[in-house]
């Protein structure tokens, strides 16, 4: 740990001057609260703390004190008026500096050229004035950037935790049969297609739960493209952008038969997977059956997560192949996609569910020793979708739209006894998860003014 540094210091309210001091200094930073690099350990005497941001009183809005530069130049701390500091490496500035060479602000792109970018630039002068950190560089390039706009961007862990709590995916909420009753919400299909709020409602509802029921929908095979064009468009996939779940002779797919679906995810051999489902029941069958059935995997998941991790721990690490091959409208297709059911992203979160017999390919491209640990696991999982404690049965009536997120809901469909002047007819169609988020975040700026999650 280098406690003894030189440093360069400018600062605004306490003199301008830029000093050159020797500073033997403790550290000071709790070490749960920033990661532990060395150039984190710089301080200066004239900041009385680091941590986290408080949020700041509406009376007392922290303004920018001074700035130094660690020793070599590779990091550059900010305080702050309330006693705060806040780190950034010279490199990310450099990146990210906001001068119209290097920054289009009507296109909010960056336009600096990594081609010709130095990965050891250094500042050479460094000062906090009028609420900006002013940088001098080594190549004589100048960046200012505002105080608040740094504030924003700290890398102090709550301030990138809330960041990304506010602005990525909000929380999802699992659920059981014994609370189903409760996470799920009905929406009017005219209020949905004329009020932004219920439109958010019900999208935010979709992300929080999975699913959610739009009623009153009239009974044309066009009506969820309506829907589609508030949020975005819809996602069209070798089975068209609207497709007729109903018995069709001559079908080359399982749901196109009056038959009993098993529990599926829709197109698991697609790598970019459709987000959300839209099930339009334009006409619902007398018969017994058709009932549709949902599981929430995310609870499963976890439940396997904590229960039976062996289970878990094969169902994230094996690769399936899934596979689709046939013809629709005359185009033929030949989908292929490996990803094991349970995919987690780097920290272990739950990122996507893959899960559907017919679409399993008889390839399993694992070595040999994988394959019966797998079956078992599968097994296992099958065991908890099925259990009725997870599963869910309801009929939908004609004009109701099922919605759900096809990334972590299971769905399934009872056969039904397919009687002429009798015939089931849904209509389908797909969303992408990138465009209902990218409305849900415009809905909230322009409704509640912020993009926060209203969630619990
Ligand atoms: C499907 C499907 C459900 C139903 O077509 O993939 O799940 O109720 N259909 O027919
Ligand atoms: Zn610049
Ligand atoms: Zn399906």
């Amino acid at each position: 740990m280098l406690n003894l540094r030189t440093l360069v210091l400018a600062t605004a309210k306490f003199g301008s001057k830029i000093q050159s001091l020797k500073a033997c200094r403790q550290l000071r930073f709790s070490s749960t609260s920033y990661p532990t690099s060395v150039f984190r350990t710089v301080h200066s005497s004239e900041v009385k703390h680091q941590g986290p941001v408080a949020k700041p009183k509406e009376e007392e809005k922290p303004v920018l004190v001074n700035a130094i530069r660690d020793v070599d130049g590779s990091m550059i701390t900010i305080g702050t008026s309330t006693g705060e500091q806040h780190q950034y490496p010279s490199l990310w500035l450099r990146d990210n500096c906001q001068c119209p060479k290097c920054f289009n602000t009507v296109m909010q792109s960056r336009t600096l050229d990594w081609k010709y970018f130095d990965v050891n630039i250094k500042p050479t002068h460094i000062m906090a004035e009028d609420n900006q950190l002013k940088l001098v560089w080594s190549d004589d390039h100048e960046s200012d950037y505002d105080f608040n706009w740094l504030l924003e961007r700290s890398f102090a862990e709550n301030v990138r935790k809330d960041w990304l709590k506010q602005h990525y995916p909000m929380m999802r909420i699992s659920w059981d049969t014994a609370n189903f009753n409760k996470i799920l919400n009905k929406y009017n299909f005219h209020d949905v297609l004329n009020s932004e709020t219920t439109l958010l409602d019900l999208l935010e509802s979709v992300a929080t739960y999975g699913i959610a029921v739009i009623d009153n929908a009239p009974p044309q095979e066009d009506q969820l493209r309506k829907i589609a064009n508030k949020v975005g468009f819809i996602k069209r996939t070798h089975y068209g952008e609207e497709y007729m779940v109903k018995h069709q002779p001559d079908t080359n797919n399982l749901a196109y038969t009056p038959g009993n679906l098993q529990m599926h995810t829709d197109m698991p051999y697609y790598h970019h997977k459709p987000g959300i489902n839209m099930l339009h029941c334009l006409v619902q069958t007398e018969a017994i059956g058709g009932d549709n059935q949902v599981t929430d995997a995310l609870h499963i998941t976890k439940k396997l997560k904590e229960e039976k991790p062996e289970v878990y721990r094969v169902l994230t690490e094996t690769p399936v192949d899934w596979y689709d091959i046939g013809q629709e409208g005359g185009y033929t297709f030949h989908s292929l996609y490996r990803s094991p059911v349970i995919l987690t992203d780097s920290n272990g979160e739950f990122l996507r569910i893959d899960y559907s017999q017919q679409q399993r390919d008889t390839h399993f491209t694992v070595p040999l020793d994988q394959v019966i640990p797998w079956y078992e696991a599968h097994a296992a999982f099958t065991e908890e979708i099925y259990n009725p404690e997870n599963t869910v049965y309801f009929k939908l009536k004609d004009g109701e739209i099922l919605m759900f997120d096809n990334v972590r809901l299971l769905h399934g469909r009872k056969g039904y006894d397919d009687k002429p002047n009798n015939t089931r007819h849904l209509v389908g169609s797909y969303l992408d998860w990138d465009l209902a988020y990218s409305r849900i975040r415009v809905l909230r700026k322009k409704l509640r003014g912020h993009t926060l999650s209203n969630q619990p």
